[in-house]
Formats: C-alpha cells, sequence, structure tokens
C-alpha cells in the first residue's frame, strides 16, 4: 500500500516483537506509525480513520472459539467488542476491509450490524496464500 501511495496508516500489534521487527523491515517508509497496542483496547479518537484494515488479527482472536458453528459465548462477545471499536474509530464515508481464512458464514456473524453493508469477496488464490476471504464493510445508515 505504502509503495503505490498510501502513506498515512498506523500499524498495530499487541506484539512488542512484531511491531520492533516490522519497523525495521520498513525503515524506508517513515510516514508510517507502528504501535504496540491490543485491538481489544484501541486508544484511537472517535471517526478518526477512513480505513481500518484487519487481516488475520480478528481470526486469531477466533482461534478458541471451540465448535464453529456453535461459537464460545465469550469468543463472540471478544470478537463483537472489536468490531464495535472499529465502528468506533471509522470516520462515517469509512471502509473496514476485514481479510479473513474463516469461511463466509462462520465470519458474518461477528461482522453484522444494522449501520452497515457487507460484500464478501473471494481474493485470487494465485495471489494469495493461504485462501483468503475480504468482507468488506461500508456504512448504510450510520447513527
Ligand atoms: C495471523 S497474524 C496476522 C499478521 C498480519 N496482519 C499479516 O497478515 O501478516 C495475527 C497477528 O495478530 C496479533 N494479535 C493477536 N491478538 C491480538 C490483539 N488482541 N491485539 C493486537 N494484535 C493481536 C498477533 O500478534 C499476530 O501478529
Amino acid at each position: 500500500m505504502y509503495d503505490v501511495g498510501y502513506h498515512h496508516i498506523t500499524n498495530i500489534d499487541f506484539s512488542e516483537t512484531v511491531i520492533e521487527n516490522m519497523r525495521f523491515r520498513c525503515k524506508d517508509k517513515t510516514e508510517m506509525s507502528w504501535i504496540v497496542m491490543d485491538v481489544r483496547d484501541l486508544i484511537f479518537q472517535d471517526e478518526s480513520f477512513d480505513v481500518v484494515i484487519d487481516k488475520g488479527t480478528m481470526d486469531a482472536l477466533m482461534c478458541d472459539e471451540g465448535d464453529v458453528w456453535n461459537p464460545k459465548s465469550e469468543v463472540v462477545e471478544k470478537v463483537k467488542k472489536v468490531v464495535d471499536e472499529v465502528v468506533r474509530i471509522l470516520k462515517v464515508d469509512g471502509k473496514f476491509l476485514y481479510i479473513t481464512f474463516g469461511q463466509p458464514h462462520f465470519r458474518h456473524r461477528y461482522l453484522e450490524r444494522s449501520c452497515w453493508k457487507i460484500k464478501m469477496e473471494k481474493l485470487d488464490p494465485d495471489l494469495f496464500k493461504p485462501r483468503y476471504l475480504l468482507m468488506q464493510v461500508e456504512f448504510s445508515e450510520r447513527q
């Protein structure tokens, strides 16, 4: 993204090791910021981002969901709180792009909100391995 012109990017992970390694690997991309932060406790202000992208982080939170058909309620609540935070920090015209290796019917329940609509797209398996699904969320009527 940086290389095609998107420079104002804030990257987070709760692992200091990940953040330090990524900061080092991207040291030539000087306008991006790298912050150690738990996705369940975002410190960003309301309506401060145009786009939020998650690739695999909410999937990580779902690792111990148990039966995928009937996930543990604490896992559902935990992930829904993350999505609530995404809603909070997105601007009114903002978009949430969730890239997941999960199947759509198992992931849909976590994203459903009355304020937005969800579009799903399978990413080209020749470009993205393992197989990834993109769930794109746009506000329809923000309260
Ligand atoms: C599957 S990896 C994806 C990493 C990266 N997005 C990518 O696509 O290469 C999941 C990442 O989520 C991070 N993670 C897991 N739980 C987190 C949390 N509660 N807050 C922030 N990061 C978390 C892990 O440290 C790990 O780097």
